[in-house]
């Protein structure tokens, strides 16, 4: 892999890059990651598909990879979280674009274990900078932005794209479908359904 790939300036160039590292059929996940972690998040860049809610995080569209993969950036305000939920087979890949986010990975629920807490895999922090992943393979995950004085943003990949998935209840391992919408899309904000309602991935 060329330089020109391998290490993005800008935004454009890492999308450039995503492009041509999804245009066959196989995904190499460390070579994404190490392209990913490459780009040096630059707020000028992204600052136009950033868009917050007061009450909670919001998936913002900014690239549909030729419908191998969505990009998308979240931002989260102080103290907002995800659900536990899954990644319906595809790949997930986050990097931090701004403040700090912790990931609580959870074992899927099981008959054994059916109508009881969830287990607990592991609890990690991210900084500004990193790239970490997850599929179904690796368990289920909860991701929150934990400070109360800074919004998070973070820049996501899924591939393939999905636009349901499911939620996972804590206390009980109950799972129920929800189905995922775009707060924006290219930087324009999406017109308001009564099904925005949807939990994020
Ligand atoms: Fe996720």
């Amino acid at each position: 892999m060329n330089d020109y790939i391998s290490k993005p300036q800008t935004l454009d160039e890492l999308i450039r890059s995503l492009h041509i590292l999804f245009d066959g059929d196989k995904v190499d996940v460390d070579e994404v990651k190490a392209v990913m972690y490459a780009y040096k998040s630059n707020p000028d860049e992204w600052m136009r598909f950033a868009k917050f809610d007061n009450y909670r995080y919001t998936r913002n569209l900014v690239n549909e990879g030729n419908g191998k993969f969505n990009l998308m950036i979240l931002c989260w305000g102080e103290g907002h979280g995800s659900s536990i939920h899954d990644h319906m087979d595809s790949h997930c890949f986050v990097k931090i674009l701004q403040g700090h986010m912790k990931e609580t990975l959870y074992n899927w629920p099981t008959k054994s274990n059916h109508k009881q807490q969830m287990s607990k895999k592991a609890e990690l922090l991210y900084d500004s900078g990193q790239v970490t992943y997850i599929n179904d393979s690796m368990g289920l995950h909860q991701v929150e932005n934990l400070s109360h004085s800074e919004s998070a943003v973070t820049l996501h990949l899924y591939s393939p794209p999905f636009d349901q998935c499911c939620c996972f209840d804590q206390r009980s391992g109950h799972r129920y479908p929800v189905k995922l919408t775009f707060y924006s899309k290219f930087g324009e904000r999406t017109p308001f359904t009564t099904e925005e309602i949807a939990e994020n991935n």
